[in-house]
């Protein structure tokens, strides 16, 4: 059976081209890259080379570019390395928002535990984190806001250059979690004003196991991780020099996709919106905020069907629901939840993300499976 790949915002496939640049570093280009031999001054260059794409793609300097092990550790680094700061006292404050991937609730809960305020700030009905609710959050020792640059279930793009000037006008830093935004839209972190962004590179065409953090050189920010000085002493361990590649490789392609692959993915996610529509009616619920939202993505609710259900009786199609089964019942999306989506349209949720190698005709008959699917849960 030919699976119809509609879950770009869980993962990618890897770009061939990534593929071929990483190779040569899992066989001959074995050096450790701090070896001062031949064969560790070239893995080295290819890190700095990496490096470089990787700066270049979000308009930052090459030293503000930390590699780590995914988006997960980029986020950890950046709130636990910014509010475990002067350990003693711990008197700092952490403003983010309910609607954050688990990669930073979980992060500013395990803060919460050590002693440390958080403020979980909602999002309004359309998805949207507002301004003037962070500005609200804010008091005189917070340290960090951290707020997404666009939801990984909703795709709804969050007002960031707002938030940033609000918060600096109050000498508060800023960091975006910008894992489903990178290689979507523009993420040029001097136009988006923020101090620190994370990034993970299997969003982007290269493998799993690899992301960044970028940090402003300004930014006062110390190691989690305890070890050697790699990464300009912020992330110890011997560099993942084939991933680090590979990272580069996918941010150089696409920098030179950008605008032309935001176009094509928004007219096949409009697309597959107006099958579906055009056969389901107006009852068909689109959850989160219709034009401030990543080029890609499709979270819909289909009225008086599960999720779940739906996409069981499809197994040529891959993609997500808005709620998950754990242990026989059933926990809805806290995005969803926190965005006043109701339980029933949440469990009704299925979350459409496509890609580069999605095609018309997978739309299409992705339409055709969906509509036949809920047709048959709604007459049974
Ligand atoms: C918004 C967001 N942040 C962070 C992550 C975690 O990234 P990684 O899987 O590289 O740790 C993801 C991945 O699902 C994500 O969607």
């Amino acid at each position: 059976m030919q699976q119809i790949y509609l879950d770009y915002n869980a993962t990618t496939p890897i770009a061939p081209s990534v593929q071929e640049a990483m190779l040569p570093y899992l066989s001959e280009h074995y050096g450790n890259p701090s070896s001062t031999h031949a064969l560790g001054r070239s893995a080295m260059a290819a890190i700095d080379d990496a490096r470089g794409r990787v700066a270049a793609l979000l308009g930052a300097d090459r030293d503000e570019i930390i590699f780590t092990s995914g988006g997960t550790e980029a986020n950890n680094l950046a709130l636990q390395g910014m509010l475990l700061r002067d350990v003693p006292g711990r008197s700092g404050h952490l403003v983010t928002t309910e609607i954050e991937h688990p990669a930073v609730i979980e992060p500013a809960k395990h803060l919460e535990r050590l002693g440390i305020e958080v403020t979980f700030v909602n999002a309004n009905r359309q998805g949207v984190v507002e301004p003037e609710a962070i500005e609200a959050a804010l008091r005189p020792h917070t340290r960090l806001v951290s707020v997404m640059h666009a939801n990984n279930e909703t795709g709804v793009i969050q007002p960031i250059r707002q938030i940033v000037e609000l918060c600096h006008a109050n000498q508060v830093l800023v960091h975006t979690d910008a894992a489903q935004t990178v290689g979507k839209i523009r993420t040029m972190v001097g136009e988006m004003g923020v101090d620190m962004l994370s990034l993970a590179g299997h969003k982007i065409y290269a493998p799993k196991g690899v992301g960044a953090l970028y940090v402003n050189r300004s930014v006062p920010l110390e190691p989690v991780l305890c070890g050697a000085g790699h990464e300009n002493g912020l992330r110890p361990g011997t560099e993942n020099t084939p991933y680090i590649v590979a990272l580069g490789q996918a941010c150089s392609l696409v920098r030179k996709a950008l605008d032309e692959s935001a176009d094509r993915m928004a007219m096949l996610r409009d697309r597959l919106w107006g099958k579906l529509r055009a056969e389901i009616g107006p009852q068909l619920g689109l959850n989160g905020h219709a034009s401030e939202r990543l080029p890609n993505t499709l979270s819909v609710n289909f009225p008086g069907a599960v999720g779940a259900q739906l996409l069981a009786r499809i197994p040529e199609l891959c993609a997500s629901t808005g709620s998950a089964c754990h242990s026989g019942t059933t926990r809805v999306s806290p995005t969803l939840a926190a965005m006043g989506v109701s339980p029933e349209a949440a469990r009704g949720t299925v979350r459409l993300s496509v890609g580069w190698y999605t095609s018309e005709e997978q739309i299409d008959r992705a339409a055709e499976l969906l509509i036949g699917a809920w047709e048959a849960v709604v007459d049974a």
